[in-house]
């Protein structure tokens, strides 16, 4: 045992290690940070819903991950729910500030629903948007089509199709949403696409035989990121996955990341009854790769490491020399 003096220990490297260690790691992952995008059926959220505060705290929770998010079911005639999410969101932590974009009501009776973007807009802007015009009458909601921009140099820009269907024409709906895709895309000029939401893709709403009979399945060129056997319900009961997010377009694909349902009840710790306050649907979430951000957090890494790294690795050099 070395019996090293008090002048020495503080010089010990390993302890001293973690540090800059952590720092690197800290500044490399932020470079590298992921663009996320989310579709969330957020069951009948009215404004009384969001004024209930355990459901607020938990929307804001799954809404701040998000650099772009397509709720749905939004039910809110009064128009107020929203933008007192909004207040909220922009008022919990730094990762804003997020501004949001919404359909008209949509739906064939009384009972009519929004579908809702909420984006980062520091990071991403709307470029168009509009509802398909749905000649033929195929859907009950029908898609509210947007282009956002992306911090990507591969992929400036992506069109987002988000479609809550209803679960008695499932299989009439998916199949009309390939000619959303390529609306979407024709008018776009850009095979980039990402297709969202509520699909009701499984369980009693569509056989597996149907399912593997789409359009969106049997065609080339589009990948389901969230794959059959996802369970994107919260009840323990359910097993199925009715939310999906579907990639078109070699740009968008090259990009993707990592694709799963968000388990928030288990994230944020709540009892299956305190999570179906929330919602009996899990968000699901892509993540993009951002392409060439530029080279400056690397540079930042080049310029900080090196003279915080010196004074520690020295001394290490030093009992062995
Ligand atoms: C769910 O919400 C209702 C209405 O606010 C409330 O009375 C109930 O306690 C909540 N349940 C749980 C488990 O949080």
């Amino acid at each position: 045992m070395p019996d090293s003096g008090p002048t020495w220990t503080p010089w010990r490297v390993p302890a001293a290690m973690p540090w800059p260690a952590a720092l690197l790691l800290l500044v490399l992952a932020s470079g590298a940070e992921a663009f996320r995008i989310c579709a969330f059926n957020a069951q009948r959220l009215t404004l009384t819903k969001v004024t209930r505060e355990p459901v607020m705290d938990t929307l804001v929770r799954i809404l701040a991950r998000c650099d772009i998010m397509v709720l749905q079911e939004v039910v809110d005639s009064s128009g107020n729910a929203i933008p007192l999410l909004l207040r909220e969101l922009n008022r919990y932590d730094d990762s804003g500030p997020y501004s949001s974009l919404s359909s008209p009501l949509l739906g064939r009776s009384t009972y009519m629903e929004k579908y809702v973007y909420i984006y980062r807009s520091h990071r991403t802007q709307v470029l168009e948007s509009y509802v398909y015009s749905d000649q033929d009458d195929l859907f009950v909601r029908e898609p509210f089509v947007a282009r956002f921009t992306l911090p990507s140099k591969v992929l400036p820009s992506l069109a987002l199709v988000p479609l809550h269907t209803t679960p008695k024409a499932v299989e009439k709906e998916l199949n009309a949403l390939y000619d959303v895709f390529l609306d979407a895309s024709q008018r776009w000029q850009s095979e980039d696409v990402i297709l969202l939401g509520d699909f009701n893709a499984d369980c009693g709403s569509l056989t597996k035989k149907r399912l593997s009979e789409l359009v969106l399945r049997t065609q080339d060129g589009f990948h389901w990121a969230i794959a059959d056997g996802e369970d994107t319900t919260v009840r323990a009961s359910t097993h199925c996955t009715y939310d999906r997010i579907v990639l078109h377009g070699g740009h968008c694909q090259g990009l993707l990341r990592a694709a799963y349902a968000f388990d928030f009840p288990r994230s944020f710790q709540l009892s299956e009854e305190q999570a179906l306050n929330i919602s009996d649907h899990y968000p699901v979430e892509v993540e993009l790769n951002r392409a060439a951000p530029g080279g400056q957090p690397l540079s930042l890494v080049a310029l900080l490491l090196p003279p915080l790294l010196l004074p520690l690795l020295l001394p290490q050099l030093g009992p062995t020399a």
